[in-house]
């Protein structure tokens, strides 16, 4: 029997979280397949160690980057795309997957199709497809939000959130005979910035409003990511970047975010680090 694991958001420039990846990497996974949803960590260098412990571990890692895995912040990439090749290089020397793949079963049998989707955010006024929601007393200009010092996009690329999923369209293989995961890091949707009743019950509370003039909703995802999960037929669709745990069946879809995320969100919720362990999302 084999496993498929979610996680994203392992920030592992923390210490802390850092600690809690040495020990994740300590235990048998290797009937495990992981989904890394992004946000691995702004620093390269981190990014290259975090990936390589990973892929000792598991039985296969699936990656794809999210904002902070695209900050340029060394010599080593001029902007947030080089340092796209960059990942795609170092992914390929590691045998990390970061391309649609069939997953066997231990009898050799198929048994599910793992597709990663690249993603970018649509702001309000680069696109409809923004999951943008007004809010009183927001700063619009996005000040505060650092991917606006530390991602750098080269002249041809416009609107990134478009450039983003443009990379996936060759990739797009839709199986009806298979069941299909799919993963981001970016949100598709925009009710899965909200917690459901039932996720408020089990995953208890996350994190309050600690940036008033701050509007997620402006960063959150692109509705052009839930176009290519619809058209893919996903079974179930993991994604990251809120830092914010969901697990919710929408149309026929299951939705799964699973983070690790700051040692202060961890503490303000009342998780204990020792207990976050990547979510089962299918199993064969
Ligand atoms: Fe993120």
């Amino acid at each position: 029997m084999s496993q498929v694991v979610a996680i994203s958001d392992l920030h592992a420039d923390i210490r802390e979280n850092r600690e809690w990846l040495h020990t994740l990497c300590d235990g048998d996974h290797r009937d495990e397949i992981l989904l890394l949803a992004g946000d691995v960590a702004s620093d390269p260098e981190c990014v290259a160690q975090v990936l390589e412990a990973l892929v000792d571990a598991f039985e296969f890692v699936f990656f794809v980057p999210g904002n902070h895995d695209l900050w340029v912040s060394s010599e080593e990439s001029a902007n947030s795309v080089q340092r796209l090749e960059v990942l795609r290089a170092l992914c390929e020397r590691l045998g990390v997957l970061t391309e649609p793949t069939v997953v066997q079963d231990h009898e050799g049998r198929n048994a599910a199709v793992i597709v990663p989707l690249l993603s970018w955010y649509a702001e309000p006024e680069e696109s409809p497809d923004s999951l943008f929601l007004p809010k009183q007393g927001e700063d619009g200009s996005l000040s505060m939000w650092a991917d606006r010092q530390r991602i750098r996009w080269p002249d041809y690329v416009t609107h990134p959130a478009r450039f983003f999923l443009e990379q996936n369209e060759p990739l797009l293989i839709t199986s009806q005979a298979l069941p299909t995961i799919s993963f981001s890091h970016f949100l598709p949707r925009r009710e899965l910035i909200f917690s459901s009743t039932t996720e408020k019950a089990r995953f208890g509370r996350q994190g309050g409003d600690r940036a008033p003039r701050f509007n997620f909703s402006r960063v959150a995802g692109t509705a052009g990511l839930e176009r290519q999960i619809r058209r893919l037929n996903s079974l179930v669709h993991v994604h990251g970047h809120q830092h914010r745990n969901r697990d919710r069946v929408i149309d026929g879809v299951r939705y799964v975010s699973h983070c690790l995320g700051y040692p202060q969100e961890r503490r303000d919720a009342g998780v204990n680090t020792a207990e976050v362990y990547p979510a089962e999302v299918f199993r064969f």
